[in-house]
């Protein structure tokens, strides 16, 4: 079956590294029917598209989308990430955001294996809040947190479902509930609720300032994890530092209820720096598309991906994604 797919490479490094993954899922027979879509910050600055209502109407028909990376020097903090990046996060449903961390922290000796599910729609995320008196000394800025129990109990739901299929079957709840109290109480008892449906998982709970010293001392501790999204978007930049490092750290947008399409990008930005160097790794983006394998059906390919990405590589970007190709090709 052919899997129809929307690739948005994107800004910087982006196309570079979405490219090495086309070719590793087509080395891995897996029959895709792309569509290029030109996107990000290039593309704003030519013409002012960010993402329009008719090319959002678009990407609803694919069955995935692939994205690079979005984001340019060349304009403002904010306009490409809320409009474009946010808006396909938002408009689809995307609540869940599936990251994964498998590697050995600095001074471990053994890997660790562990998965973040970031809620993705919610939280400080949403924009609510405003200016008044901006730039003067009386400037007022508020930005607040967005909780629902909608949002929040389907994404602790999924937690408890991927946690329930794992080996370990271990969830943690990480949050800030003796600060947060509102926003706190909410996800504490929404997790207490779920976690009755789900006698088989064992619960743990960790402020995320406790949480951001055992990514480093003591990740072996954690299997499943699920946090708000801010919390979860610096615990996820922190979890590719620890794990090999950000370029290998892969992440899925997910719409778990399926009502459109899922987006599959790597963790890390543009690096307009290294753009067209041959230094970037595609490893992140490779296993990013193998995580869009997985949610596709094709979890045999996915793994024979995962399996081929986890020997060492070395060379440049090309370089890199053919050793792979070759690999998941025999
Ligand atoms: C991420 C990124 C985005 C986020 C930015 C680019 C809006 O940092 O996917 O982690 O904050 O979610
Ligand atoms: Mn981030």
């Amino acid at each position: 079956m052919s899997h129809k797919i929307a690739v948005i490479g994107g800004d910087g490094i982006g196309p570079e590294v979405t490219a090495e993954a086309i070719k590793v899922l087509r080395a891995a027979g897996v029959d895709l029917d792309t569509t290029d879509y030109d996107l990000g910050g290039a593309r704003y600055l030519r013409d002012g598209e960010i993402l329009s209502d008719e090319t959002l109407e678009e990407l609803r028909a694919f069955d995935g989308i692939l994205l690079g990376a979005v984001g340019t020097p060349d304009v403002p903090p904010g306009v490409i990430e809320r409009g474009l990046l946010l808006k396909m996060r938002f408009e689809l449903d995307l609540y869940v955001n599936q990251r994964p961390f498998v590697g050995t922290a600095p001074g471990a000796s053994a890997p660790h294996d562990f998965v973040v599910i970031r809620e993705n729609t919610e939280g400080p995320y949403t924009g609510e809040g405003g200016v008044l008196r901006q730039g003067t000394p009386h400037e007022v800025a508020t930005q607040g947190s967005v909780n629902t129990r909608l949002g929040v109990e389907r994404c602790i739901r999924y937690a408890f479902e991927l946690a329930q299929s794992r080996p370990r079957r271990h969830l943690t709840l990480v949050h800030k509930t003796n600060v947060l109290l509102f926003a706190g109480g909410l996800w504490q008892r929404t997790f207490d609720e779920v976690a009755e449906e789900f006698p088989d998982v064992d619960t743990a709970y960790n402020h995320v300032d406790a949480a951001a010293i055992y990514f480093v001392q003591d990740p072996h501790r954690y299997d499943v994890i699920v946090t708000d999204n801010l919390f979860g978007d610096i615990l996820t930049d922190l979890g590719g530092a620890v794990s090999g490092g950000i370029g290998l750290a892969s992440s899925a947008n997910l719409n778990p209820a399926r009502t459109g399409p899922s987006m599959f990008e790597p963790v890390h930005g543009s690096a307009p720096d290294i753009v067209g160097t041959g230094r970037a790794n595609p490893v992140a983006a490779i296993l990013s598309a193998a995580l869009m394998l997985d949610f596709l059906g094709e979890e045999q390919a996915a793994a024979r991906i995962r399996a081929a990405s986890a020997e060492p590589v070395t060379g440049s970007t090309t370089d890199v994604g053919d050793s792979i190709a070759s690999r998941v090709r025999n």
